[in-house]
């Protein structure tokens, strides 16, 4: 082999090896997915407390929406269907409806640290408010308590 081939083979090994830390880093890193809300009426900047979508003929629209959005960001922690796995709570034990929103929303948007480690992640500036309550819509459909 001549040095030029052997310089060739270890920069090709060399690029390769980058590139596949380069994919195994993007894997692991969990990027959260945009949540494509149109279709759903906006809700300004004032954040709400209650759901605006209970109940309204916006609902049916809201939960799927809230499905696939909870399935693509939250369902790596809190399970698929919301059935946790008990890494992070079982969130179909959430108080429903109006009991519960001021609790999730608050959840959402501000996240929980304990201890200067970020348990569950802070949404707000990630998520829309419209995003955040089509996944409440879905979550009510998921509830399991008595
Ligand atoms: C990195 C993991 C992780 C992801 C992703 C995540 N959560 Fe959490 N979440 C947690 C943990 C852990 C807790 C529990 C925090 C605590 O100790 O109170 C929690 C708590 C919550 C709570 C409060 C539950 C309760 O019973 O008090 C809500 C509501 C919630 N998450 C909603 C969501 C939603 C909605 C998403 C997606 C947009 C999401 N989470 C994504 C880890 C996660």
């Amino acid at each position: 082999m001549s040095s030029f081939t052997r310089k060739l083979g270890i920069s090709l090994f060399f690029c390769a090896s980058v590139l596949g830390v380069g994919r195994v880093l993007a894997h692991g890193d969990v990027v959260p997915q945009a949540i494509d809300t149109t279709g759903l009426p906006s809700l300004g900047s004032d954040w709400l407390e209650k759901n605006p979508y209970r109940g309204t003929k916006d609902q049916a629209l809201a939960t799927k929406i809230g499905s696939s959005g909870f399935n693509q960001n939250c369902a790596r922690c809190h399970g698929l269907e919301a059935e946790s796995g008990g890494l992070a709570p079982d969130l179909r034990y959430l108080d429903k409806a109006e009991d519960g929103d001021g609790w999730f929303i608050n959840r959402v948007r501000h996240g929980y640290n304990q201890n200067g480690v970020q348990k569950m992640p802070i949404w707000e500036g990630i998520l829309s408010q419209e995003a955040m309550w089509a996944i409440r819509t879905y979550l009510d459909t998921r509830y399991a308590g008595d």
